[in-house]
């Protein structure tokens, strides 16, 4: 696992987007994972600036997001697909046919969650996952638990969860989704890349813990540690607690 460590948040956020972006000229045809929250904003933000000016190519690429809120539909506005319309999908030239989004309004989430491994199985896996880090833990949306769903399929979150995703549902923790659609770890792990981009001194514990700590299924983010191309960029902040 190769960490790199940035001395401010929009440096490492900035770096990743670089990165992705090298790739796709490498590449163009690439399937990502790609996550939501606070902290990957500022990347996609630098993956829009450097689209702009040319130097960054989704024409080819094809994407999908790690999780969505179960019974959220795709048009509601704290549905994780307005979050990626918002910050990247309408401001770069992806195929909108090329962007999936688990659908959180799907007549039966269980049927969605294996019809939208099917389709990451049919793009080919993914070639990079871009994942952040929940306060706990968790990964896309698997959350720390005895064992963890290796394929795409509907999780309960943790109230801690509910409770830091309350802004996109009117600021009430009660009105976010009890579940969610969420890519598996095993999905996750079998990418050829992952990047953890983590920021912010709330997060140095449990980066701690995921980077320094055993492998354990109670904090999923450190099944990464097994990963054989896992990349780790954090700023100062959030690395503060690493030993090593
Ligand atoms: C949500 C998402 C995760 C994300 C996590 C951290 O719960 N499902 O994929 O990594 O929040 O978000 P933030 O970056 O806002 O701390």
């Amino acid at each position: 696992m190769q960490i790199v460590i940035h001395p401010t948040a929009r440096g490492a956020a900035e770096a990743v987007a670089w990165f992705l972006a090298d790739c796709l000229y490498e590449d163009p045809g690439l399937v990502l994972g790609l996550p939501t929250g606070r902290t990957p904003v500022a990347m996609y933000r630098e993956l829009v600036r450097l689209h702009r000016r040319g130097r960054a190519d989704f024409s080819r690429a094809t994407t999908f997001n790690l999780d969505e809120f179960v019974g959220v539909a795709p048009d509601h506005p704290g549905s994780y697909r307005q979050f990626m319309t918002r910050h990247l999908f309408a401001d770069v030239n992806l195929d909108p046919t090329q962007t999936h989004v688990p659908n959180g309004d799907a007549p039966s989430p269980r049927a969605e969650a294996a019809r939208y491994d099917a389709e990451i199985a049919a793009a080919g896996g993914l070639d990079i996952a871009v994942v952040g880090i929940g306060a706990n833990g968790h990964i896309g949306f698997n959350e720390p638990a005895r064992t963890l769903p290796s394929h795409t399929s509907v999780v309960r979150l943790k109230p801690s969860s509910r409770r830091s995703n309350a802004k996109s549902f009117g600021g009430s923790t009660r009105r976010v989704p009890a579940r969610a659609i969420s890519m598996g770890m095993g999905t996750i792990l079998s990418a050829r890349h992952v990047i953890l981009l983590a920021t912010g001194s709330e997060k140095a514990e449990i980066v701690r813990k995921a980077l320094n700590g055993p492998i354990t299924t109670m904090v999923p983010a450190s099944l990464l540690q097994g990963h054989p191309k896992a990349l780790v960029v954090l700023d100062r902040a959030a690395a503060r607690r690493l030993t090593s």
